[in-house]
């Protein structure tokens, strides 16, 4: 196994995350060798220079293009905000480099299906950012169900609420603009719909709903501008398996921080999650006395791997960029040729077409059919 030399585009909320990751991936699981960070690029190069020395880079660059063709890098990550995905990772997939790609894939559809149709073309591995799907937990949901111990899962409700964009005068930014997708669909709407892929596989039909909670923002340099973004998303869901669902989204929900809250409805009982509290589940099964039914907890524990790669002991609990940890051995195992969960091309653009839908469904107020949509290419 060689050590992968390793090109980070981006240095923001993502862009720490990655590097994080890519500086960990090999002391947390010990069994590959360590990743070379070789080249980081920035929107300038003063910027590149001063974060490659804080994130552990060897050379930086305020020109990505260099960095995409630079031969000592073998895997480009993405952490730039959505409208620069495309190009960034056409260019990538071109040059021979392995991708991964923070999630949105793309901000529009046909954008999303060039990306897949580069990835095909080049052979390389072209992964996307869904650290959500590799929390144990989820691991352990996925597991659950197989064992039937929630029965047929016929109800999948999902919420995902943050703050960020809850007060009506937080500045006007690159998500509010519409080059950045339709708004908590891209942001929020794909994490879910990763999750449900995850657990069940497609989504069949949707009917979608979008909000603009505020109808313009504050301009740093002065004034008001219109908000082009739908902060507010509401999709009634069917997936392939026939269950039914709802997803709600919203980045303007005063004190949520970082919810997403998963509740599934069996034939036998109930599971139900909170990224909030990313180190429990809880499990209802409809057995035994009704006078001692109910809820138990489960809090992660080396049983539930790979918690075991970060901590011996149980019930100490992981944080948000260790799933990253996780996705980024994930994605070198896919590279070494072996079986990975992660959420490819191949297969997120099932999720980009899923919120292509959900985005006409808003505008038309029609169910659509999404398997219908397959090979689509809007406008
Ligand atoms: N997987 C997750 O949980 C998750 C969480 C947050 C954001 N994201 C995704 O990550 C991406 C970035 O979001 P963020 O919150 O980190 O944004 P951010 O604004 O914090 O960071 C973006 C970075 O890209 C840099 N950049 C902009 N143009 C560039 C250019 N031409 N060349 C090089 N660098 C450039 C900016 O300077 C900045 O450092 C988005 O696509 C977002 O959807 C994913």
């Amino acid at each position: 196994m060689i050590s992968l030399g390793i090109g980070l585009i981006g240095t923001g909320y993502m862009g720490k995350c990655h590097a994080l990751a890519w500086n960990a991936v090999a002391a947390v699981f010990g069994d590959i060798p360590r990743p070379r960070l070789a080249v980081l690029a920035e929107a300038s190069q003063e910027l590149a220079e001063r974060k490659a020395q804080e994130l552990g880079f060897a050379r930086a660059t305020g020109d990505w293009r260099s960095l995409v063709a630079d031969p000592d890098v073998d895997v480009v990550s993405i952490t730039t905000p959505n409208a620069f995905h495309p190009e960034m990772a056409i260019a990538a997939l071109e040059a021979g480099k392995h991708v991964w790609c923070e999630k949105p894939m793309a901000t529009r559809l046909p954008d999303a299906e060039r990306m897949l149709a580069a990835a095909r073309a080049s052979g390389k591995v072209a992964a996307l950012g869904y650290n959500y799907i590799q929390n144990p937990i989820v691991r352990l949901i996925r597991r659950l169900i197989d064992e039937d111990r929630i029965g047929t899962v016929n109800h999948v409700r999902i919420e995902m609420d943050e703050d960020f964009m809850a007060d009506p005068d937080a500045f006007f930014y690159w998500k509010s603009e519409a080059s950045s997708g339709h708004g908590a669909l891209d942001d929020f709407g794909v994490h879910a719909l990763s999750l449900i892929w995850t657990l069940f596989g497609g989504v069949r039909r949707i009917c979608g709903h979008m909000a603009k909670p505020y109808a313009d923002r504050p301009v740093k340099d002065g004034g008001r501008r219109a908000v082009e973004t739908y902060d507010i998303a509401t999709t009634l869901i069917e997936l392939d398996n026939g269950a039914s669902g709802v997803i709600a989204l919203n980045r303007s929900a005063w004190g949520r921080k970082g919810r997403i809250f998963v509740q599934l409805f069996g034939s036998k009982g109930t599971i139900v999650y909170d990224q909030e509290r990313m180190n429990e589940v809880q499990l209802y099964t409809a057995d035994g006395a009704g006078d001692t039914q109910g809820f138990r907890t489960i809090l992660t524990s080396p049983q539930h791997p790979p918690y075991d790669k970060f901590i011996p002991a149980p019930g100490h609990g992981l944080g948000f960029n260790d799933l990253k940890i996780v996705e980024c051995r994930e994605l070198i195992r896919r590279i070494n040729g072996e079986a990975a969960h992660l959420i490819e091309f191949e297969d997120g653009i099932r999720i980009e077409r899923t919120v292509d839908a959900i985005a006409r469904s808003a505008h038309s107020g029609a169910w659509m059919d999404v398997a219908a949509d397959e090979g689509r290419q809007t406008a």
